[in-house]
């Protein structure tokens, strides 16, 4: 590959340190020189157009188009559903009057998206896909494209590319409101540029990091992450990440389905790391956390600026709530990279997995 890693190990270390460049790349994309929101028209027409939104994605961006509908229904006003491609064949749910579909996909090249897009092209719907590959496969055969601007992503556990999406989808929702002329006090620039800062404090802290990874995750057989509300989303992501690149048995649960299972798993040891940046939550989630600290769980609070507590392992700085996934992955992204490293696994080439699944 063209591409280097210049002074890093890994490409996955390199790449999540280009983070804050991504979100300041993007910023500078998606905005005119009088600092206006600039998106291709056609796409604006589009969103303004449906009546019900269905994104469609796999794996990492899955869980990006996940926190994606938060900022479509709550900024834009529009409901959506988030599928997993390659269930969406099996049980199409019954479309509204005038669909939109968005598919999310950092290679543009996934077979199980792909299946949808022809499947619903031939239906007569319109699409729109956002990926890091603007000539790729789900761009050229969908309507509209809204490119990532995160530069070539080389490690297989996808991290920057999560984050890209979450910022253009939150600059596509925005921009909807705006077009739509609905209330709003939300700047996405602004509130973008703040997270930018947040994560270039966030990978200034590896050491600290990795001295969690290593405490908490270097023997482990399994991991829990917990959290609520958005945060869940992030849970689900950073299980993911350790999974892949850790071979840890990891899962992220929503913090009030615990007692309805998950929390029999719960033994002497247990890693539970939780998530809390959502006030509305951070009470409950820290009850969870209670819950299975008095079942022997070994836990680790990573909250954020203004809702910590003294024995929070990891605290990050502050983002508007509805930004907080971009900041709080960062974290997750460096304890599975180090939990990796400290069980000797190869971190850019996981057994088994490929960069772009091409077959269904
Ligand atoms: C593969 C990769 C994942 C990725 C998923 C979706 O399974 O290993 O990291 O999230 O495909 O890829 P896409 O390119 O469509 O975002």
């Amino acid at each position: 590959s063209d591409i280097e890693k210049g002074t890093y190990p890994h490409f996955m270390l390199k790449e999540i340190d280009e983070q804050p460049f991504v979100m300041r790349k993007i910023i500078n994309e998606y905005q005119t020189e009088d600092s206006e929101l600039k998106l291709d028209k056609n796409v604006r027409q589009a969103m303004k157009d449906c009546d019900r939104i269905y994104i469609i994605a796999a794996g990492t961006s899955y869980h990006a188009g996940l926190v994606g509908k938060a900022f479509i229904e709550k900024l834009a006003n529009i409901p959506v559903e988030v599928h997993i491609a390659s269930e969406f064949s099996y049980n199409m749910p019954l479309l509204s009057v005038k669909p939109l579909f968005i598919f999310i996909s950092q290679s543009g090249e996934t077979a199980d998206s792909r299946a949808v897009l022809v499947r619903i092209k031939e239906m007569g719907h319109p699409a729109l896909t956002i990926t890091n590959v603007p000539g790729s496969t789900l761009s050229r055969e969908a309507d509209y494209t809204l490119n990532l601007y995160a530069g070539p992503e080389i490690a297989v556990a996808s991290t920057k590319a999560y984050t890209a999406q979450i910022a253009v989808l939150a600059i596509l929702a925005v921009d909807t409101a705006k077009a739509k002329c609905l209330e709003l006090d939300f700047d996405p620039m602004q509130e973008l540029a703040i997270v930018a800062n947040a994560m270039e404090v966030l990978t200034d802290q590896k050491e600290t990091i990795e001295e969690l990874a290593r405490d908490y995750l270097s023997k482990t057989r399994n991991a829990f992450f917990i959290g609520r509300s958005t945060d869940y989303y992030v849970c689900m992501e950073a299980a993911l990440k350790l999974k892949e690149i850790s071979y840890i048995q990891a899962e992220g649960f929503a913090g009030g389905e615990l007692k309805h299972g998950t929390i029999a798993l719960i033994e002497e040891g247990t890693p539970v790391i939780a998530i809390s940046t959502q006030e509305n939550v951070n009470y409950s989630i820290r009850g969870n956390v209670q819950e299975v600290v008095a079942r022997g769980a070994n836990d680790m609070v990573i909250s954020m600026k203004g809702l910590e507590q003294d024995t929070d392992a990891f605290v990050i700085p502050q983002v508007h709530e509805l930004l907080t996934p971009l900041v709080s992955v960062v974290p997750m992204q460096l304890l599975a990279y180090y939990a990796a490293l400290h069980r000797d696994c190869d971190v850019d080439k996981p057994r088994n997995l490929a960069k772009s699944v091409t077959v269904e």
